[in-house]
């Protein structure tokens, strides 16, 4: 498969690895520093099966536009365009589209263990919950959107649980609130804890990242899941064709 990766920045750089190592073309397309070409347009999608995007919130849709005037299918992976999902869908319409804000696939597959546990804690009144994430110093957000999207599951699985509260507390939690705390520390590139816990006992399920290269590996699934398809997907089409279910 010959794969365009838009935005050689840091994942673009994995990804390039990776495409390489699974033993696929790869040009790259990015309007500053060291890519193949500075345009998405006829030229630089030439013999290209899917586009890979990982660039910044404010040119998602173009560039998706871009490609799709192209005949390309595309994998999203850039962030925080998601106020523009409707534009996106005509955008993409003729073509095959599949996004995610988190290609992990080792991160989806820890969304679905939470599901599962939260539901059977869901059952026993005892346990409370809560929510913990570490990240490098460098990271400008807090709570992480991994933990928000795993502080969802928790709060759609266990019914006395409703409210995430990701400030600290000057009172004593409700029985209600699910409180989501995070630490930054040094270069850890990502860890999420959820606790379960209760008067006998805690479980605790942790998903510790070692780097981007997770990211990029389910980036390049994802293209290997999209090439040929039309339609609009999502990471839980591809997370069906990997470990099957709902
Ligand atoms: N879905 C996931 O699993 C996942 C995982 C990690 C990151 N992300 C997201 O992926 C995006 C990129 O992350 P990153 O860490 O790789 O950022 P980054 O290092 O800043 O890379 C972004 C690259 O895109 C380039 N770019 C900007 N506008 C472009 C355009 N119109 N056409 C082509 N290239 C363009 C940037 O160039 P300039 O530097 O010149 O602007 C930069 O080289 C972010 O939105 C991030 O949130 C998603």
């Amino acid at each position: 498969m010959r794969i365009a990766i838009i935005g050689y920045g840091k994942m673009g750089n994995i990804i390039r690895t990776i495409a390489h190592e699974r033993l696929h073309d790869v040009v790259t397309i990015d309007p500053m520093g060291k890519a193949d070409f500075k345009e998405i347009n006829e030229e630089s999608l030439k013999d290209v099966d899917v586009a890979i995007d990982f660039t910044t919130p404010t040119v998602a849709l173009e560039n998706a536009r871009a490609s799709a005037m192209q005949g390309k299918n595309i994998v999203m992976g850039t962030t925080g365009w998601y106020d523009d999902l409707e534009e996106m869908k005509e955008a993409v319409k003729d073509i095959g589209f599949i996004w995610s804000g988190n290609f992990s696939i080792g991160v989806n597959m820890f969304f679905k263990i939470v599901e599962e546990a939260s539901k059977v804690v869901n059952n026993v009144e005892d346990y409370d919950a809560s929510v913990f994430e570490t990240h490098h110093n460098m990271k400008k957000d807090s709570p992480s959107g991994t933990a928000k999207m795993i502080a969802d599951k928790v709060i759609e699985n266990i019914e006395r649980k409703d409210t995430i509260v990701t400030d600290k507390f000057d009172r004593a939690p409700e029985k209600n609130e699910l409180h989501v705390a995070s630490m930054r520390c040094g270069k850890i590139p990502g860890t999420h804890t959820v606790t379960f816990d209760s008067q006998a006992d805690t479980i605790e399920l942790t998903h510790r990242a070692r780097g981007r290269k997770g990211f990029a590996l389910g980036a390049i699934l994802a293209a290997e899941f999209i090439n040929g398809k039309k339609g609009f997907f999502d990471i839980n089409d591809l997370m069906k064709d990997i470990i099957g279910g709902k």
